[in-house]
C-alpha cells in the first residue's frame, strides 16, 4: 500500500466534493528551505535552497466549457471564472491587491501565465482543489509549492509537456503579476527542481543549477527549521522596499545589477550611497559571496565548515538588511548557545523561519531550549521540526 499523505487526501476529497466524481489526477509540489542566499534572487545573484517533505497537492480534473474553478482547505467558498476573463483580472496594478481572493490568485495566476506562454483551446478548462501541508507565512515557500502543484496539474490536463524551468517562470509570473508580489526565481526553481538528497545551486541570472549534496546525512547533522509563526507577507511593505533600495543601490554603481559587483566594490559604494542604501548593497554583495564559499565550503570541508557562514548571514540580514525580527534572532541565538554549528532566518524575512544545523543527537536539546527561550520571552511557541531534501513535482494519482 501507498502512503497518502492527509493534504492529498484532503485535496481529493475537496475535489469530489466540488465536482461529484473522483478528480482525474493528483499532482504536487514541494516547500522549500534556504540554506544561504537570501534576497541575492532579484539581483540576479545565487542562492543555495533545497525542497522539502512538505508538499502541496492539487487535485484536477480537465473541463471543456473554458471555465476553471478553484477550492482549498483554506477558502469557505470556491472561485470560479472563464478562462477568457483572466487577462482581464490580470495582471494586479503594482500594490493593488487582485481582484479575486489573494489564495486564489496563485492557482488562476498560473493558468493565466500558462495560457499567455502556451495557448490552449477555447474549450479547456479546469476543476482545481488545493490542500497543504507547508505551513502557510513560515517562509518556506507554500505559494511556489502551489505554483508547482497547479502548473504541473495543468501542463499535464492540457497536454503541454512544458519542461521545469518552464513551469518555475510561470510560478513565477503569476506570484509577480497575478498576486502582486515583487519575489525573484529562487522559490519556484527551487520547487521544480528539487532533488531527494542534495541542495540546488542556482545562478539567478542564468538559470543555470547545480545539484550540491549538503552531506548532512553522512555527518550525522540535522537542518531544523524553526517557524516563529510571526506571519509575514512579501506583498507589501519591507520587501518592495528591499529591492527598490537594490535596484538604486546597483543604478548608482553603474551596473545591470548588484550581481556585477564583488567586495572590491564596497569602498566605491559607501561614496556613491547613502549609509541605508549602502548597507543594502553591502548585504547582497556579501551574501553573493557567502553563497560561493559554502558551496566551496561544502564540497572541500563537508557541512561542518559551513557553519560561520551561516551565522554571518544572519548577522548581514539582521544588521545591514534589517529583515530580522526579534522572534527569528532569539531562535538563531539560543539555537548557537545550545551547540548549532550554525544558524539564521530563512527566506523573505520579516517574520518566518530559521533554520539550524544541529547534531542529530541534538534535536530533542535545542528544540526544548528554544521553545523554553520564546516561552520566557512571552512569544507564542514555535513549530519546531527537522527537513530533508526531497524531490520535485510529481504526480500522486
Ligand atoms: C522570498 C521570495 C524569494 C527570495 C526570498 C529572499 O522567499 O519569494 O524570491 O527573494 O524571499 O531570499
Amino acid at each position: 500500500m501507498t502512503h497518502t499523505s492527509t493534504a492529498q487526501a484532503a485535496a481529493r476529497d475537496l475535489l469530489t466534493t466540488l465536482t461529484g466524481t473522483a478528480p482525474q489526477g493528483i499532482w504536487s509540489a514541494p516547500g522549500r528551505v534556504n540554506l544561504i542566499g537570501e534576497h541575492t534572487d532579484y539581483n540576479e545573484g545565487f542562492v543555495l535552497p533545497f525542497a522539502i517533505q512538505h508538499r502541496t497537492y492539487a487535485a484536477a480534473s480537465p473541463r471543456e466549457d473554458g471555465r476553471i474553478r478553484v477550492a482549498s482547505t483554506f477558502a469557505d467558498e470556491p472561485v470560479e471564472v472563464s478562462l477568457d476573463d483572466l487577462g482581464r483580472l490580470f495582471p494586479t496594478p503594482a500594490g493593488k491587491a487582485p481582484a479575486v481572493p489573494e489564495w486564489s490568485a496563485y492557482v488562476l495566476g498560473v493558468a493565466w501565465a500558462m495560457r499567455a506562454l502556451a495557448p490552449t483551446p477555447a474549450e479547456h478548462g479546469a476543476d482545481i482543489a488545493i490542500a497543504s501541508d507547508v505551513p502557510v507565512g513560515a517562509g518556506l515557500s507554500s505559494s511556489a509549492a502551489i505554483e508547482g502543484a497547479v502548473a504541473s496539474a495543468l501542463d499535464e490536463l492540457w497536454q503541454l509537456n512544458l519542461d521545469p524551468v518552464t513551469l518555475a517562470q510561470i510560478g513565477r509570473r503569476a506570484e509577480n503579476e497575478a498576486v502582486g508580489a515583487p519575489t525573484g526565481i529562487m522559490d519556484q526553481m527551487a520547487s521544480m527542481l528539487g532533488l531527494p538528497d542534495a541542495a540546488t545551486f542556482l545562478d539567478c541570472r542564468t538559470l543555470e543549477t547545480r545539484s550540491v549534496p549538503t552531506g548532512f546525512t553522512a555527518e550525522h547533522l540535522e537542518l531544523l527549521v524553526i517557524d516563529t509563526q510571526v506571519k509575514h507577507s512579501h506583498s507589501t511593505g519591507g520587501y518592495r522596499e528591499r529591492r527598490a533600495s537594490c535596484e538604486q543601490g546597483a543604478e548608482l554603481l553603474g551596473i545591470r545589477s548588484l550581481r556585477d559587483a564583488g567586495v572590491e566594490d564596497l569602498p566605491r559604494a559607501a561614496d556613491l550611497m547613502d549609509d541605508v542604501t549602502l548597507r543594502r548593497v553591502r548585504h547582497v554583495i556579501t551574501e553573493n559571496q557567502r553563497v560561493l564559499d559554502t558551496v566551496d565550503a561544502l564540497a572541500t570541508q563537508g557541512p561542518r565548515a559551513v557553519g560561520d557562514l551561516l551565522v554571518a548571514s544572519h548577522a548581514s540580514m539582521r544588521d545591514d538588511f534589517e529583515i530580522s525580527v526579534p522572534e527569528l534572532d532569539l531562535a538563531v541565538e539560543t539555537a548557537l548557545a545550545h551547540g548549532a554549528i550554525g544558524a539564521r532566518m530563512t527566506g523573505g524575512g520579516f517574520g518566518g523561519a530559521a533554520i539550524a544545523l544541529i547534531e542529530h543527537a541534538s534535536v530533542a536539546s535545542v528544540s526544548d531550549a528554544v521553545a523554553r527561550a520564546f516561552s520566557d520571552a512571552g512569544f507564542a511557541a514555535p513549530h519546531i521540526f527537522t527537513v530533508q531534501p526531497s524531490g520535485g513535482p510529481r504526480r500522486d494519482a
